[in-house]
């Protein structure tokens, strides 16, 4: 099993490039398939998820050609059946998106349920009610959902709770229904804009994405588009913070300022210097960070794929900080192991209450899932001494080349899969 191993205490300093948005490329792939002319896909993240995605496309008889490290064309006219293999899809959750894709252009699909991090119940109720008000039949069949219909019919269809899988999923769907669908109470994340703006280029008629209510006109059929995917905030945010715990100066580059703003108005308010251009954005933290309250919220709040690294930030701050996760309710594991290196913490319900410690120690401690993983990390390199971080599995689904960006802005941080690997590396940097 494949471990980090770190040596804290380095300011990050440099520059970083940001790869292609997962959550956005997850939704456009799936969304490719609608068409039987070829799509090009550019600025392609080359992480796990996605390539158990394009393999699971390929086992139903999508042509997958990988041009490049990020670039793939796809050819979705020899789709053989609507039923997508289990091991491939059990290991990414947003498999699900396949169901919309192919109800859409099929109006059939047989998905088994989704997989994915473990950070709380993660129903699908409202993608199968959206499913349902399009006019498909949707029933649970031995771990799989089969969604059907003899025709797809625009609706009327307000979500309780905002989710992103749920808006992108519908509007794949409804974007090849007859007549117009309007989708009420729409997540508002970029990668909703930018499937919405992928479905576009192949012919769909879809406006408002990226406001709480999405209108959409079907169309018969799709056709070829190029189309590059948006830069990843996640991403972005995560070494924007790696550069504030570790009291460094890194140019985030290759971003969408506008998307990074609830993270930098975090990071101003607990006393960085960020500074914004066209297309990076400058984090530099000269002085002791302070503490602040953060609640997730969907989008433009501050987002839950970012509560773990603004959790060890914290950790690191002076005074006392409150952090609500209102999104998913299993998010605070990475608590635990953060109390392994030193820090002070008090978790109720969906409430981490984190007092200031001056500095981490290194400890040995696990991933519980992708962006708590990365936060970890990011406690390692602030942390004195040596930190070995187990189950990068999970941070190898949605980071690209982790290590080797970290590496660059002047991390000591290895990959290893033998302890005798560990042992070369306390010898190499003493
Ligand atoms: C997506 C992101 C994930 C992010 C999350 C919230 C992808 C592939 N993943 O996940 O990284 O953490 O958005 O920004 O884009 N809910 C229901 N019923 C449903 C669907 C969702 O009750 O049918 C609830 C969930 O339990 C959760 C909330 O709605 O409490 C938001 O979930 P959702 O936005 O759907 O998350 P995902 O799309 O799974």
């Amino acid at each position: 099993m494949e471990q980090y191993i770190i040596k804290g205490g380095n300011p990050l300093v440099g520059e970083v490039d940001i790869s292609g948005a997962k959550n956005a490329a997850l939704g456009i792939l799936a969304a490719a398939i609608m068409t039987d002319d070829t799509v090009l896909i550019e600025n392609l993240p080359d992480v796990r998820d996605i390539n158990v995605l394009l393999d699971a496309m390929s086992e139903i008889g999508v042509k997958v050609e990988r041009i490049t490290r990020h670039a793939v064309m796809l050819n979705g006219s020899g789709i053989g059946g609507v039923s997508v293999d289990y091991e491939l899809i059990k290991k990414i959750r947003a498999s699900y998106y396949l169901l919309g894709a192919l109800l859409g252009k099929y109006k059939k699909a047989e998905v088994p349920l989704p997989g994915g991090c473990n950070i709380g119940s993660r129903p699908i109720d409202l993608h199968l009610k959206g499913f349902k008000a399009l006019g498909a039949k949707v029933t649970i069949r031995n771990g799989s959902i089969c969604a059907e219909a003899e025709h797809l019919r625009g609706s009327h269809i307000y979500l309780d709770t905002v989710s992103v899988g749920a808006t992108i999923n519908i509007m794949m769907a409804a974007s090849m229904a007859e007549g117009r669908t309007i989708i009420e109470n729409c997540a508002r994340e970029p990668h909703v804009v930018d499937v919405a703006n992928f479905l576009n280029s192949m012919g769909a008629n879809i406006k408002g994405a990226g406001t709480d209510v999405i209108r959409i006109w079907g169309v018969e059929k799709f056709h070829a588009t190029e189309y590059s995917i948006i830069p990843d905030q996640i991403e972005a945010g995560t070494f924007m913070f790696a550069a504030a715990a570790t009291k460094g100066d890194v140019m985030v580059k290759n971003v969408i300022p506008k998307h990074l703003e609830s993270t930098a108005a975090k990071l101003l308010e607990i006393g960085c210097e960020v500074e914004e251009f066209d297309s990076a954005v400058r984090v530099v933290a000269s002085k002791r960070l302070t503490s602040t309250n953060v609640k997730t919220q969907p989008y433009p709040g501050y987002p839950t794929d970012m509560q773990p690294q603004i959790g060890v930030t914290l950790a690191l701050a002076s005074g006392t900080s409150i952090v609500t996760e209102s999104i998913f309710e299993n998010r605070f594991k990475y608590m635990d192991e953060l109390a392994r290196m030193g820090a002070v913490v008090k978790v109720e319900g969906n409430t981490a209450i984190i007092t200031g410690v001056d500095g981490l120690t290194g400890a040995r401690v696990s991933a519980p899932d992708l962006r708590a993983g990365a936060a970890l990390v990011i406690a390692g390199l602030a942390a004195e001494g040596i930190t070995i971080v187990d189950d990068i599995v999970y941070i190898q689904r949605g980071y690209e080349n982790f290590e080797t960006k970290l590496q660059a802005l002047g991390a000591e941080i290895q990959r290893i899969n033998s302890e005798k690997e560990a042992q070369k590396f306390r010898l190499r940097i003493g």
